[in-house]
């Protein structure tokens, strides 16, 4: 066969070709250890030189030839593979895209933020205390000396005669005031866990307090009414009624407990306040002389009240929740309910 024949013969066998295995078959037909081209030169030892060097020159013609052919149309079905797997792999922007579950801000740290939003606009600081705290903080500077009967009322896990773990946020109001160098005004919040040895519906052996503390000159007793007023007015609805009754703590003199209209009923009656229309809150009361006294302040230039309430209590109330371990099993089915959109229902 001469140069054109071969390149024809091979044309001819291209024709058929769309997929790389039958090109590569092909390939070996031409350029394989038996094929056309490779033959031309298979009895090179018999000729002489001068028969060597043209053979030699018209088989690496037909060889390059015959490569750039096989080459160009090899590059040909690579281009469509490559073209097929663009189509059939291209993003419709237009599809609506997967639904992302997004999480949400769980009903305690609502709780705290809206608490906290309400005292910051007041002036008062967050501030924050260890959960391990010491004896001396959680309970003799607060007026509740070792043998005092109101330890018994604070189930108490202790860590050793000097450690405990904080039954209240009150704690920190012993913290505050003797931290406190320079003896200036307090005004503080501090929400945090708080542990006492109860585990049933409605009590866990970790919940959450916010107490709050105000030392100063000249504060009363109105002061702190009209403090929590408002306060109870913004954590469930405008339409609240608040209630004062004489109580009892070691380290407030007065001491009050705020009950607030049941928001369930409105203060007819219903199971949730037990048919009392009322609620209890938190407690509260000026600060007793004598915790102003170990915290630094002389009780005769200053006074205060202070207030604790239980966040888990708040939350419960507000979002109706009816096991205050719901708020500790990071349950999904329970978690899901408090997202964004229900945010816009709550009570402003
Ligand atoms: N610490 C009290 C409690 O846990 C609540 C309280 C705080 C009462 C501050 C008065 C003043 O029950």
């Amino acid at each position: 066969m001469n140069k054109n024949e071969i390149i024809q013969s091979l044309e001819e066998d291209l024709k058929s070709v769309t997929k790389l295995p039958d090109l590569f078959n092909v390939k070996a037909k031409y350029l394989g250890k038996k094929g056309i081209v490779t033959e031309l030169t298979s009895n090179m030892k018999d000729l002489s030189n001068e028969e060597k060097k043209e053979v030699g020159k018209f088989a690496s013609e037909v060889r390059m030839e015959v490569t750039s052919r096989l080459e160009k149309v090899q590059q040909e079905i690579e281009n469509q593979i490559l073209e097929e797997k663009l189509t059939k792999e291209s993003i419709d922007i237009s599809l609506p895209a997967k639904k992302i579950s997004r999480g949400s801000r769980h009903p305690f740290n609502r709780i705290i933020e809206d608490v906290e939003d309400f005292f910051v606009s007041m002036g008062y600081d967050v501030v924050d205390g260890p959960e391990i705290e010491t004896d001396e903080n959680c309970f003799q500077r607060l007026n509740v000396p070792i043998g005092h009967p109101a330890r018994d009322a604070q189930d108490t896990f202790y860590i050793d005669s000097e450690y405990l773990l904080r039954t209240q946020t009150s704690s920190v109001q012993a913290r505050t005031m003797q931290n406190n160098q320079d003896k200036t005004p307090i005004r503080m919040i501090c929400p945090g866990k708080v542990y006492r040895r109860d585990d049933d519906a409605t009590h866990s052996h970790q919940f959450g307090q916010v107490e709050g503390l105000v030392v100063d000159k000249d504060i009363s007793l109105a002061d702190l009414k009209g403090t929590l007023e408002l306060f109870a007015k913004k954590m469930l609805g405008e339409n609240t009624k608040v209630r004062f009754r004489p109580s009892y703590f070691p380290f407030t003199e007065p001491s009050v407990e705020v009950d607030v209209s049941c928001f369930k009923c409105g203060g007819t009656g219903c199971a949730l306040c037990k048919q009392t229309g009322w609620i209890e809150l938190l407690g509260a009361g000026m600060v007793h002389p004598h915790v102003l006294e170990m915290g630094g302040y002389d009780p005769k230039v200053w006074t205060g009240f202070a207030f604790g309430t239980g966040l888990d209590r708040l939350a419960m109330f507000r979002y109706e929740i009816p096991d205050i371990r719901y708020l500790y099993t990071n349950d999904m089915r329970f978690l899901k309910q408090f997202d964004r959109k229900d945010e816009e229902n709550e009570i402003k």
